[in-house]
């Protein structure tokens, strides 16, 4: 395999009962603090999306935000944040869903994303899948074609990647 992906699975920390009993938490923010593995988790997203004619990487609120953006800029693509609620000013359109804990809604600009946009949807996490799979039906409601998914992190026993309706979802790291 890629020597980079052992690297990057060792800079996350587990945190056990956070933020509740029971979870085993995924902490990405110990990966950013190594620049190296942050690093060769974006090359390696960059790598794979250089030459798929991505228009737009959405990156969904918020850690999202933190791995879409140079993702976006190293393929020459806009970013688009897809939001907590009640955060844009202007119009939206929004999709809800259930969480590993609670639920939530995701919204995005009107205009943001146009029919014929190929998007790419980053995250840093999937677990029941229930977040990416709202960020899909917004982009396809927007008139985009959600090319694939893209997360650090992926929880194979939640199944989250039957929820994506066989989208293809690019992940670095399975739990164990
Ligand atoms: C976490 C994680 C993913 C989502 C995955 O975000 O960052 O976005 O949950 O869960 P799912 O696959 O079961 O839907 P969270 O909403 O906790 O908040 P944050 O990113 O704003 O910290
Ligand atoms: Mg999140």
């Amino acid at each position: 395999g890629d020597p980079r992906v052992k690297r990057i699975a060792s800079a996350i920390r587990v945190v056990p009962d956070f933020p509740k009993p029971g979870i085993l938490f995924q902490d990405i923010t110990t990966l950013l603090l190594d620049h190296k593995a942050f690093q060769d988790s974006i090359d390696i997203f960059v790598e794979r999306f250089k030459d798929k004619n991505i228009t737009v990487v959405a990156g969904i609120e918020a850690r999202g935000f933190i791995f879409g953006p140079p993702i976006a800029l190293a393929i020459g693509a806009k970013f688009v944040p897809m939001r907590k609620p009640r955060k844009l000013p202007g119009e939206v359109i929004f999709e809800e869903y259930v969480l590993e804990y609670g639920t939530d809604r995701i919204e995005m600009h009107v205009g943001a994303v146009e029919a014929g946009d190929r998007a790419l949807v980053v995250d840093d996490l999937i677990a029941t899948g229930g977040t990416l799979c709202a960020a899909i039906r917004l982009l396809e409601r927007a008139g985009a074609a959600v090319i694939e998914c893209a997360c650090i992190i992926e929880i194979p026993e939640l199944k989250g990647r039957e929820k994506l309706g066989g989208k293809p979802l690019c992940i670095i790291v399975e739990t164990e």
